[in-house]
Parts: structure tokens; sequence; C-alpha cells
């Protein structure tokens, strides 16, 4: 995206405002069991996906478009569900008042800390909470000697990638066919995003360097 474009997505502001203070605290999972967020953003832009086979091989591009009209995603998600693991679950707080939330799973397997859920309340957006949360998710993987931090996005999420490019995340590989058989029709393909913090084996990996993974695992089950 060019300097002047980059400049129209983002909204204007006070800029005599201040910043405000953002707590981050963590809380126990069985306190999260009930609660649900939503998962609600407006978008003006999307990334088209096309792939192509070539002759030795595919061509693939992801080219940021202008929608004729506003997207606008809304839903409710569960926090706890027993796909995401045993998560660590982090709330920010701007004045007492939640304003944003953070789930993250160490996946040992391959040493990678997944961010499962981040999302901030739409009036507390562009004040640097989903900062502070991906700070304290920085944090944990420091701590934690993961290799990399990864998520999930869509292409439909223009925001959140470019929030996610801002914290320093590149892209790393994508899934046309996630959500449904029609995902790069409806321009609403997955895309893996990934901060990497240093290089060299996973934990879990043997004398050979070779890396043990679930779907070795679970290959050897059958
Ligand atoms: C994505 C999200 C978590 C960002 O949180 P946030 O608190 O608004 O982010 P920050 O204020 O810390 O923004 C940091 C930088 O990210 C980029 N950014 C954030 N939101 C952006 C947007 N809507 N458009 C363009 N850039 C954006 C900017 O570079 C911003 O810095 P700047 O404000 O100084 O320009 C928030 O928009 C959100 O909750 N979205 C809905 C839920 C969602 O999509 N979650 C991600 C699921 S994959």
């Amino acid at each position: 995206m060019k300097p002047d474009e980059a400049k129209r997505f983002k909204p204007q502001f006070d800029m005599s405002a201040s910043v405000p203070e953002v707590k981050i605290k963590k809380v126990s999972r069985s306190a999260m069991k009930e609660k649900k967020v939503p998962f609600e953003y407006d978008s003006d832009s999307f990334y088209e996906v096309v792939m192509k086979r070539a002759q030795d091989g595919w061509s693939m591009t992801l080219q940021r478009r202008r929608r004729p009209k506003i997207f606008k995603k809304r839903s409710t998600d569960t926090i706890i569900e027993p796909f995401k693991g045993n998560t660590e679950i982090f709330l920010a707080f701007v004045d007492g008042e939640e304003a944003g939330h953070l789930q993250i799973e160490h996946q040992r397997w391959n040493n990678s800390l997944r961010v499962w859920d981040i999302g901030v309340e739409w009036k507390y957006r562009r004040m640097g909470v989903g900062s502070a949360l991906m700070g304290k998710c920085k944090e944990r993987a420091q701590k934690l000697g993961a290799r990399r931090i990864i998520l999930e996005t869509q292409t439909s999420n223009a925001n959140a990638i470019d929030f996610y490019l801002s914290q320093g995340f590149e892209l790393v590989g994508m899934d046309l066919t996630n959500y449904t058989n029609e995902d790069v029709g409806r321009n609403e393909v997955r895309v893996e995003m990934a901060y990497h913090l240093r290089t060299g084996p996973t934990k879990s990996s043997n004398a050979n360097g070779k890396q043990r993974s679930r779907h070795r695992e679970s290959r050897a089950k059958r």
C-alpha cells in the first residue's frame, strides 16, 4: 500500500488526547467458561487471492482491493473451546473497564505460541490496547522459549492484517478451502501469519533433528 493510501485508512483522532493506560490481567480458564466475546469489524478492503497452475508448479497472488461497499462482520464466539487446548487468557482494562482479550496456547509439538483470540472493544480501538495485548503475547513467547507466534486471520479482515503487520508479523501460509469450499470467491480465505522470535529446532526435536508432530503421532496410531 502506498503511504498516501495508508493515511486514508487511518481514522482521524484528536492527537492532543493522551494514550490511555492499559492494564493486562491474567484470568483463570474457569472464570471464562461461560464468556462470549463479539468478533466484529468493518472493512473497506480485502486481499484477492488468485492461484493458478503453472507449467512447473503454481503461481499465487494476494492483492489488496477496495470493496464497493463496506464488509461488516458480526459474530459472537465462546472463548473456551475444547479444540483450543490448555490456553492462557488475558484481559485488557482501561480505567477499570474491560477493553480487550487475548487467548494463547503454547503448542509444544512445534514450539509455537498460537493466538486463538485477540479482540478489542470498538470504543477502545486504535488506542494501543491491541498492541498492549500483543506485547503480553510476545513476553509469554519469550518466557516459554517459543520459536514463533502463529495466528489465523482472513483475507477479508484487512484491518487485522494491517494490525499484525504493524506488530512485526509476516504472511506464512494460507488454506483456500478452510471455512467453505467457496472461500476464494467469498474473499474470506484463511491466512496464517507468524512472528519469529528465533531460529533453531523445536523443543520436541529428536536426536536427528527431525520434528515430531501431532500429525505424525496420529498417523503412527492408525
Ligand atoms: C485488530 C484489533 C485487535 C487491533 O486492536 P487495536 O487496539 O485497535 O490496535 P492498536 O491501537 O494497538 O493498533 C496498532 C497499530 O495497528 C494498525 N492498525 C490497527 N487497527 C487498524 C485498522 N483498523 N486499520 C489499519 N491499521 C490498523 C495501525 O498501524 C496501528 O497503529 P496506529 O494507530 O498508530 O496507526 C482490533 O481492531 C479488533 O479487535 N478487531 C476486531 C477483532 C479482530 O479482527 N481480531 C483479530 C482476529 S484475527
